[in-house]
């Protein structure tokens, strides 16, 4: 099919930067590239064959994180609490669908940002925008916005001892079901919205001690005690990615090993463009974010370059159109999808669609707004007889105040108090657990209108 990890180079390329350095930019790609993979081609593997399940209507995503990870917010801390709040929303959605939830952070590689402008001016002066830890830095002078390779190498290392706690975490018996459901014992207690989700938990909780009852511990059950946790980023860098792409030595396919599963952004996904080309070669899943912007057509000639076999599982679309646009457009794409047969898997970004400025300044993203994206996302698959697939949000385990209202109802006046993102606004736990119960009841109608599960009961 004429493509090698490099091939992209031969493509317009979008969102990046021109670095002033060249050399120093294939110094530190040829480090990379003799580095260990991050993730085994076994692993993206197996992640494909649960999004396959998900396709086919027998599982659900959960895709989170921050919307870019950063080097001075790198802290155990984080990333033990975003991996915790993630897999507390599991435990309500596996319960809710009692179907498999496929848990997939984004995380240990989110470091890179598309923007707007190249350029940023600020009093008259213009200096290169900021793209993300991976790129460059933050602050507002030509030292920190000049793209420096050597950033490559550091978030390389980040994500290592990132994905290495993650992995304890998920295998080392902090991911246990009985403490991950006491946890969301204490969101309710504590929550003053808690008392519509305490029938639900008490179910929850009777279930494990039934199981207990029946002798299925933790002890005797390892599948109570671990998890599978995935990691996700979006593919923007490509000099970074095409470093991290090796040869699977058990299949000879080539795989992407900066991540399990790599996204194309909504200001990406030319068909021509070069993120496109590089990501049609690699084997791992994929997925796509769609916007109001996009055709139905280009749609499909997405899904040609990117799943020729239509393989269940290689492909998910992630729309994210903002609330009020969900029933102008998802219904298009996904009766468009039905008609050509494709096996995609459908999730729904409630986040990037719903931003604005409050009139306190800051970049926010209305809490109800989010709500409702998913809301209405659930009742158009109900509609069209589809499977929806998944969500995928921007959260942390931290009690920040970056998006308004919440049970807590966090108000305009409240986002100076705790707003930590140097990106966008991401859900602090307790509305990330919130939206978990209002997935819960989409998951639920689905399920008992789908007759097939009904007859089941
Ligand atoms: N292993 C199962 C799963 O990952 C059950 C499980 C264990 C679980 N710990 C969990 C589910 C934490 C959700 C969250 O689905
Ligand atoms: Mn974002």
């Amino acid at each position: 099919m004429n493509w090698n990890p490099a091939s992209w180079r031969t493509r317009p390329v979008a969102q990046i930067p021109v670095y002033p350095d060249p050399e120093a930019l294939t110094r530190a790609e040829t480090k990379l590239k003799s580095y260990p993979p991050l993730v085994f081609a076994g692993e993206a593997r197996n992640l494909k064959r649960s999004l396959a399940e998900v396709a086919e209507g027998r599982a659900f995503l959960m895709q989170g994180g921050d919307c870019a990870e950063s080097f001075a917010e790198f802290h155990p801390g984080n990333i033990r609490d975003t991996f915790r709040v993630i897999l507390q929303m599991a435990v309500v959605l596996t319960f809710a669908g009692a179907m498999p939830v496929v848990k997939v952070g984004r995380i240990a590689g989110q470091f890179a940002k598309p923007r707007s402008g190249d350029t940023e001016v600020v009093n008259g002066v213009e200096l290169p925008s900021y793209r993300g830890d991976i790129i460059n830095a933050s602050p507002f002078d030509a030292a920190s916005r000049a793209p420096d390779p050597d950033r490559m190498i550091q978030s390389y290392a980040q994500a290592a001892s990132t994905l290495n706690l993650l992995r304890a975490f998920a295998q080392g018996g902090y991911a246990d079901l009985h403490n991950v459901h006491r946890w969301n014992l204490g969101f309710i207690a504590g929550s003053p919205s808690g008392e519509k989700y305490r029938a639900l938990a008490g179910r929850i909780s009777e279930t494990l001690e039934f199981m207990e009852a029946c002798g299925i511990t933790p002890e005797s059950t390892p599948q109570l005690r671990t998890t599978d946790f995935y990691t996700s980023h979006e593919a923007l860098l490509l000099g970074y990615e095409q470093a991290m792409t090796r040869i699977d030595s058990t299949t000879g396919d080539w795989y992407d090993t900066s991540a399990h599963l790599l996204w194309i952004g909504d200001r990406t996904r030319q068909l021509d463009g070069a993120h496109i080309e590089f990501a049609r070669g690699i084997n791992n899943p994929l997925a796509v974010k769609c916007g109001p912007s996009l055709s139905n057509d280009d749609l499909i000639r997405i899904c040609d370059v990117l799943n020729p076999a239509n393989e269940a599982g290689r492909l998910t679309l992630i729309a994210r159109f903002g609330a009020d646009k969900v029933e102008e457009h998802l219904p298009r794409l996904i009766r468009t999808i039905k008609r050509e047969g494709r096996k995609v898997v459908w999730s729904c970004d409630p986040m990037h669609g719903n931003t604005i400025k409050s009139s306190s300044g800051y970049k926010t993203r209305p809490f109800d707004r989010v709500l409702k994206e998913v809301e209405n996302f659930f009742v158009v698959h109900r509609a069209e007889g589809t499977h929806a697939g998944g969500v995928h949000l921007e959260l942390t385990g931290q009690n920040v105040t970056e998006c308004t209202g919440g049970a807590s109802a966090i108000t305009d006046a409240d986002l100076s108090s705790r707003y930590h993102t140097h990106c966008d606004p991401r859900l602090n736990a307790n509305q990330a657990l919130e939206l978990a119960f209002v997935v819960a009841e989409g998951i639920r109608a689905e399920r008992f209108k789908n007759p097939r599960i009904i007859a089941a009961q």
